[in-house]
């Protein structure tokens, strides 16, 4: 008798735990329930959230006028010829040319660095020798002048970083995309470029 009584309690357990387990089947198109979901939900405004507590009713603020980031320098020039002149008086290039066989790693890795600059963001209009004859020149965009003519060789570094600064003429500014340091480092590879120029027109001139 007593087998029985626990038999048909064993029974009615399974059966429950099997309707329950079928019954309570978690539908994966639905997400759960969560516990204590304020973690989950920050209260904070998300940045292009509208706020009421701003004036403006913006969440994202402009920094106060002045604002200067961290390690950047104001270039206080305008992006006039003049002051690409000025510039050009003003400001030396804070790197130098490899010198020779003995030069130090710093000077060759900031022209590595001035040559991948150049071929990422010069070559489609001044061409892989600087001759103005890049991809985008040979398909329409107004060819620059060459790099190695004598416009450019004489042009002072500071200038050249102007010109890569605020742009000129039909050159836009490349502020946005290199940074000051590399911006020097391409005028490195300009100068590199040209002073190999100069070695081949030397050698051609007396063979
Ligand atoms: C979209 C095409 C284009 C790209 C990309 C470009 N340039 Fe230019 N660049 C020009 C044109 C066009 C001029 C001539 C602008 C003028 O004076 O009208 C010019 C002028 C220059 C000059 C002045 C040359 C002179 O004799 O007056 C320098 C230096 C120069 N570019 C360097 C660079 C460097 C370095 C880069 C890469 C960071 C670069 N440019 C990227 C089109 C380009």
């Amino acid at each position: 008798m007593r087998r029985t009584h626990l038999n048909i309690a064993l029974f009615a357990g399974i059966v429950v735990t099997v309707a329950m387990t079928v019954s309570m089947r978690r539908d994966p198109t639905r997400p759960n329930y969560m516990f204590l979901p304020e973690m989950v939900y920050s209260v904070a405004y998300d940045a292009f959230a509208p706020n009421p507590v701003f004036a403006d009713g913006q969440t994202l603020q402009a920094p106060v006028p002045g604002t200067i980031a961290r390690g950047a320098l104001p270039l206080r020039y305008a992006a006039t010829p003049e002051d690409a002149l000025r510039a050009g008086e003003e400001l030396a290039n804070p790197f130098a040319l490899p010198a020779g066989d003995d030069a130090d790693d710093e000077s060759r890795h900031n022209l590595e660095r001035g040559d991948q600059v150049y071929r990422s963001f010069c070559i489609p209009c001044h061409g892989p020798t600087g001759n103005g004859d890049g991809p985008v020149a040979l398909r329409g965009y107004p060819p620059p002048p060459s790099l190695l003519a004598e416009h450019a060789v004489h042009m002072k570094d500071g200038q050249m970083f102007h010109v890569l600064t605020y742009g000129q003429g039909n050159m836009a500014s490349y502020a946005a995309q290199v940074s000051p340091e590399d911006r020097w480092n391409a005028v490195l590879h300009v100068r590199a470029m040209q002073q190999r120029a100069a070695a081949r027109s030397n050698e051609e001139a007396q063979p």
